[in-house]
C-alpha cells in the first residue's frame, strides 16, 4: 500500500479550510495516517522545495510557504500518489478539474491550497521530511 506526502498550505488554513480538504482526500479513500499543523521558516520552506531552486517563482514560493502555518500530512490508499494528485487537480486552478480541490480552493497558480509528491522517491524523501517512522500510524 502506498503512502504520499501532502502539504495544506498557507492559503488554505488561513481560510480555514483544513477540514474540507481532508474530506475530500477522505472522500477519494485515502487515509490520513499522520498529520501536524506547524509554522515553516523560509529556509525550511526552501530546503524542502530546493528541487525548483532555479525556477523564476522559487523566492515567491518560499515566502509564501513561511508566511502562516502549514498542515503536513501522510497519506495512504492503493496508487495514494497518483489519486492524491488526481483529488488536487491541476497546478493552476484555472486548469483543474471541477470538484477538485484546486478548482474549488486554490486563489492562484502559486497560492494552491495544496501540495502532493510527484512520485515514489520524492514521496519517501518528504515524508521523512516531516516525519519519523514511529508518526507514521497506519
Ligand atoms: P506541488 O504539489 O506543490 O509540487 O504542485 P505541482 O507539482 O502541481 O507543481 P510544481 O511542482 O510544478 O510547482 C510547485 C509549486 O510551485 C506549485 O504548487 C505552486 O505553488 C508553485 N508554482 C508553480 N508554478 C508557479 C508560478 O508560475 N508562479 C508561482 N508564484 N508559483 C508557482
Ligand atoms: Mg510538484
Amino acid at each position: 500500500i502506498e503512502r504520499t506526502l501532502s502539504i495544506i498550505k498557507p492559503d488554505a488554513t488561513k481560510r480555514n479550510l483544513t477540514g474540507k480538504i481532508n474530506a475530500k482526500f477522505e472522500d477519494a479513500g485515502l487515509r490520513i495516517i499522520a498529520q501536524k499543523r506547524i509554522q515553516l521558516t523560509k529556509d525550511q520552506a526552501g530546503e524542502f522545495y530546493a528541487v525548483h531552486k532555479e525556477r523564476p517563482f522559487y523566492d515567491e514560493l518560499c515566502e509564501f510557504m513561511a508566511s502562516a502555518p502549514v498542515v503536513a500530512q501522510v497519506l495512504e490508499g492503493e496508487g495514494a500518489i497518483a489519486k492524491n494528485r488526481e483529488v488536487m487537480g491541476a497546478t493552476n486552478p484555472a486548469d483543474a478539474e471541477a470538484g477538485t480541490i484546486r478548482a474549488e480552493f486554490a486563489e492562484s497558480v502559486g497560492e494552491n491550497s495544496v501540495h502532493g509528491s510527484d512520485a515514489p522517491d520524492t514521496a519517501a524523501d518528504e515524508i521523512a521530511y516531516f516525519f519519523s517512522g514511529l508518526e507514521l500510524v497506519g
